[in-house]
């Protein structure tokens, strides 16, 4: 895949779990059943994201301890800190499942310890994506504007052309 194409396919899958895990944060609104199905592909959709970034993850890793203060090493902590949320967030999403786990002929008696925990870990997640996406923010503003931006503008620029041409005849 070419350089841009290959950032074209992560802006859209980042767009993508950025507003499932929106639509995620609101199992009131959606239901639990879209909530718990939602997540597990949201889970599987995390995956492909790190392995989307897979170079720059090895990349920092030997890094972390050499330089003190370090952009890389910051957003090192902040993606660690998020994925530990997410892995709490689906762990605990499971041990309360109403609908995934009894799909799957599985039952867990019902904890108000594990509920709690799935509460605490949405908190830390929605505050860890809000971190996440600012320092990714010039990365979001440049490829949303070459990528998402320009197209549609261009798709204007083309229909008034073609109007302004059919006026003319
Ligand atoms: C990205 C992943 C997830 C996010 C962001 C998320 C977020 C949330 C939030 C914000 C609530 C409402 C908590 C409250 O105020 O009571 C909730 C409730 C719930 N979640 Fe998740 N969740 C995720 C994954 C999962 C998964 C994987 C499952 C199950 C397979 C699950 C099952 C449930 C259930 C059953 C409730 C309702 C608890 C109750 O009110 O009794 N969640 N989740």
């Amino acid at each position: 895949m070419s350089g841009q194409n290959r950032t074209r396919t992560n802006l859209f899958i980042d767009i993508g779990i950025f507003l499932a895990f929106l639509l995620i944060m609101m199992p009131r609104l959606t239901g639990i059943s879209i909530h718990e199905w939602l997540a597990l592909a949201f889970a599987g959709t995390i995956v492909v994201h790190l392995l989307f970034h897979w170079e720059w993850i090895v990349g920092v890793a030997p890094q972390f301890f050499a330089r003190l203060i370090h952009e890389s090493r910051l957003n090192f902590v902040i993606d660690l800190f998020f994925f530990l949320a997410l892995v709490m967030l689906i762990v605990s999403g499971f041990a309360i499942s109403k609908v995934v786990l009894p799909a799957l002929g599985l039952s867990l008696p019902f904890s108000v310890i594990w509920k709690q925990v799935h509460k605490t870990a949405a908190d830390a997640a929605l505050i860890a994506l809000g971190l996440h996406c600012g320092m990714h923010v010039k990365w979001i503003a440049q490829n949303g504007k070459r990528h998402i931006v320009a197209p549609i503008a261009a798709l204007f620029k083309k229909s008034a052309i073609a109007s302004e041409s059919a006026g003319g005849k």
